[in-house]
């Protein structure tokens, strides 16, 4: 069976997209079969992963408002063995629209408990908020995964998504677990990075990855081509980060 991985931080910018773009491509790549959920109506994941968020007719909005079949919901992107539940701004007024449906918690999760033995992983993209698509990917996912930008104010924030996933795991899914926390744009060359490494190690007990992806200017290219970074610039040292975190998380044995 599958592991369902959301990346989440409700902090903006800090690499959850990009993070969840490359990682289900990387997974993919190593042959693994992977279904990728945006739930965040920008649809950065669905344009990053060549597919038109604006000409996709059954989107996950229409999946979690019951207005297709998760089957109907599911395209394929521009990289082989990878499937996508794409999302677009009408994904923006499912906050409200969900308030009258029962269960609305576990929305997202009833739908995706239809596919998941068809997937190695599942990656969801979360949006930059605590709000209740947030609360689905948390209750649909087997482990969080947390990027964090190496940046002065890294922290800001983090003991409040804590506490979001202790409230989920009392409440809602008492199975959830944390996958890790990941370091993003870290740029060797500053103390800054580095501080803020040591920083985390020191505030969190929580699993960090080895892997650390560089600042790297093709990562910010790639989504304009609408194609992850193993298919833009194999080489560089964005794609090399990601294959090194996609392998770190396949081969984790204790989740
Ligand atoms: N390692 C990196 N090197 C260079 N640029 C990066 C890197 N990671 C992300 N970026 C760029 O930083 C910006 C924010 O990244 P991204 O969209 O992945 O963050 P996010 O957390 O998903 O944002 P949001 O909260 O809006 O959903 C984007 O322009 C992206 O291309
Ligand atoms: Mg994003």
């Amino acid at each position: 069976m599958g592991r369902i991985i959301a990346i989440a931080n409700q902090k903006g910018g800090v690499g959850k997209t990009t993070t969840a773009i490359n990682v289900a491509a990387c997974i993919a790549e190593a042959e693994k079969k992977v279904l990728a959920i945006d739930l965040d109506p920008q649809g950065n994941m669905t344009s990053g992963l060549g597919v038109d968020k604006n000409e996709v007719e059954n989107t996950v909005y229409e999946l979690m408002l019951d207005e297709c079949s998760i089957k109907d919901s599911i395209y394929e992107t521009v990289v082989e063995g990878l499937q996508i539940i794409a999302s677009n701004v009408n994904l923006a007024g499912a906050e409200i629209e969900l308030l009258g449906i029962k269960e609305k918690e576990y929305v997202l999760k009833n739908a995706v408990d239809y596919v998941k033995d068809d997937y190695d992983f599942v990656i969801i993209d979360c949006p930059p908020s605590l709000n209740m698509l947030t609360v689905n990917a948390m209750t649909t996912a087997d482990t969080i995964l947390v990027p964090i930008q190496c940046e002065y104010y890294a922290l800001e924030g983090l003991s409040q998504l804590m506490h979001t996933i202790t409230l989920v795991q009392d409440r809602l899914n008492p199975d959830l677990a944390i996958e890790g926390l990941v370091f993003t744009m870290y740029d060797v060359r500053t103390n800054l990075s580095n501080q803020v490494v040591e920083n985390v190690k020191e505030n969190l007990d929580t699993k960090i990855y080895e892997t650390k992806i560089p600042r790297n200017i093709r990562l910010a290219e790639a989504p304009s081509y609408g194609i992850p970074i193993n298919m833009y610039d194999s080489k560089s040292a964005g794609a090399e980060s990601y294959r090194k975190l996609a392998k770190e998380i396949v081969e984790r044995k204790d989740i």
